[in-house]
C-alpha cells in the first residue's frame, strides 16, 4: 500500500503452544480508521500489543511510522498512543491530575501541559468534571478520560483495544464522535471492537480468526461478500420458525436477533414468497416479512461459520 504507516509481513507471536498471531500481513494507510474484529481469543490484543512494541515478535517484520518494530521500540513509542483493553486510570487522582500524570510519563514539555490538558478536556467534554476523582466518573466518562490520557503526547497513531466495551450506547456514540474527529484531523486509528455497528464506521475492517487475517476490506465490500440476499421475519415463535424454514430449498443460513429471524437465501423475492407460504401453512404468526439489507454482524457470523465448517 502506498503511504502505509503500518506494515507487517509474517508478523508472528506464540505463547507456548498457542500461535496467537500467525504470519500476519497487514498494511494500514496513513489516516485510516481501521477496525479489528474477531472472536474471543482470535489475537486482536496480541496484534495491538505487538504493534505498540510491548511484546517481542517471534517471526516476521514490521514497520510502524517508518521505524523498525524489532529495533526501534523507543522511537515508535513516541508516535503511538495505546489504550489497553484493561486501561487503568489512577482512581484516586482527579481528571486533571490523571491528564497531568500521563503528560509527565510521556515527557510532554512542561510549558505545553496546561494548554494540551485544557484542549483535551474540551475535546472529551470533560471540562466540568475536571476536579472529579476518576473513581467517581461514569464508565463512559472513564473511557473518554483514558482516551484523553492516550492523546496527551499527540501521537500520530492510535491503537485502541476495545475502548468501548461495556459502555452504554449513548456514551459509545459520543466516544465514536470523538474518534471520527481525530480521524478527520488525520490521526491513524486502529481500533478493536466487538460491536459490529462500530466496525461499520471504519474505513476498512480486518477480521482475525485464530491469529490469521481472513478478510480485510471496506465494510461495504465485506457485506457484498455474502453471496445471497437477506430476508427478515419478525416472530415470537422463532425457534419453531427456524426449524421449518431451515429445511426449505434456497435457505443458506438462519440467524436470530431477538424476535427477528434473518435468513440468507439465494433469491430474495422468490424465497420470501415461499417462506411466507410455509410459515402460514404451519400456523406460525409473523409480521414484517421483507428483504433486508445485509448487516455487518451477519457478514461476519457467516464468514466465521464458513471457517468453522
Ligand atoms: N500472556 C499470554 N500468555 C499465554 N497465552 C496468551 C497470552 N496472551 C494471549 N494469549 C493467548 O493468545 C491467544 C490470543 O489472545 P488475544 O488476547 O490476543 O485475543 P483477543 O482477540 O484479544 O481476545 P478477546 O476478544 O477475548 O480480547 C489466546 O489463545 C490467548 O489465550
Ligand atoms: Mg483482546
Amino acid at each position: 500500500m502506498q503511504d502505509a504507516i503500518i506494515q507487517t509481513q509474517g508478523l508472528t507471536r506464540n505463547f507456548k503452544k498457542t500461535c496467537a498471531v500467525d504470519a500476519l500481513d497487514l498494511s494500514i494507510g496513513k489516516g485510516e480508521l481501521f477496525g479489528l474484529v474477531g472472536p474471543d481469543g482470535a489475537g486482536k490484543t496480541t496484534t495491538l500489543r505487538l504493534l505498540a512494541g510491548l511484546l517481542d515478535l517471534n517471526g516476521g517484520e514490521a514497520t510502524v511510522a517508518g521505524f523498525n518494530l524489532r529495533k526501534e521500540h523507543e522511537s515508535i513509542k513516541k508516535e503511538i498512543g495505546y489504550m489497553a483493553q484493561q486501561f487503568s486510570l489512577y482512581a484516586e487522582l482527579t481528571v486533571l491530575e490523571n491528564l497531568r500524570f500521563f503528560a509527565e510519563i510521556y515527557d510532554v514539555p512542561s510549558e505545553e501541559i496546561a494548554e494540551r490538558t485544557e484542549n483535551l478536556l474540551q475535546f472529551a467534554r470533560l471540562t466540568e468534571f475536571k476536579e472529579r476523582r476518576a473513581a467517581h466518573l461514569s464508565g463512559g466518562m472513564q473511557k473518554k478520560l483514558a482516551l484523553a490520557c492516550t492523546l496527551i503526547h499527540e501521537p500520530k497513531i492510535l491503537l485502541l483495544d476495545e475502548p468501548t466495551t461495556g459502555v452504554d450506547p449513548i456514551s459509545r456514540r459520543e466516544f465514536w464522535d470523538i474518534l471520527t474527529n481525530l480521524h478527520l484531523n488525520g490521526t491513524t486509528i486502529i481500533v478493536s471492537t466487538p460491536y459490529m455497528d462500530e466496525a461499520d464506521r471504519c474505513s476498512r475492517v480486518g477480521l482475525i480468526y485464530e491469529g490469521k487475517l481472513v478478510i480485510c476490506d471496506s465494510p461495504r465490500k465485506i457485506k457484498n461478500e455474502l453471496s445471497g440476499e437477506m430476508v427478515e421475519f419478525l416472530t415470537d415463535d422463532w425457534q419453531k420458525a427456524k426449524k421449518i424454514v431451515g429445511k426449505l430449498p434456497g435457505v443458506l443460513e438462519a440467524q436470530t436477533y431477538g424476535e427477528a429471524l434473518h435468513l440468507l437465501v439465494d433469491n430474495g423475492e422468490k424465497r420470501l414468497a415461499e417462506i411466507t407460504r410455509a410459515l402460514t401453512k404451519e400456523g406460525i404468526k409473523f409480521r414484517g416479512a421483507r428483504i433486508a439489507p445485509v448487516r455487518m454482524e451477519e457478514a461476519f457470523i457467516s464468514l466465521i461459520q464458513r471457517l468453522e465448517e
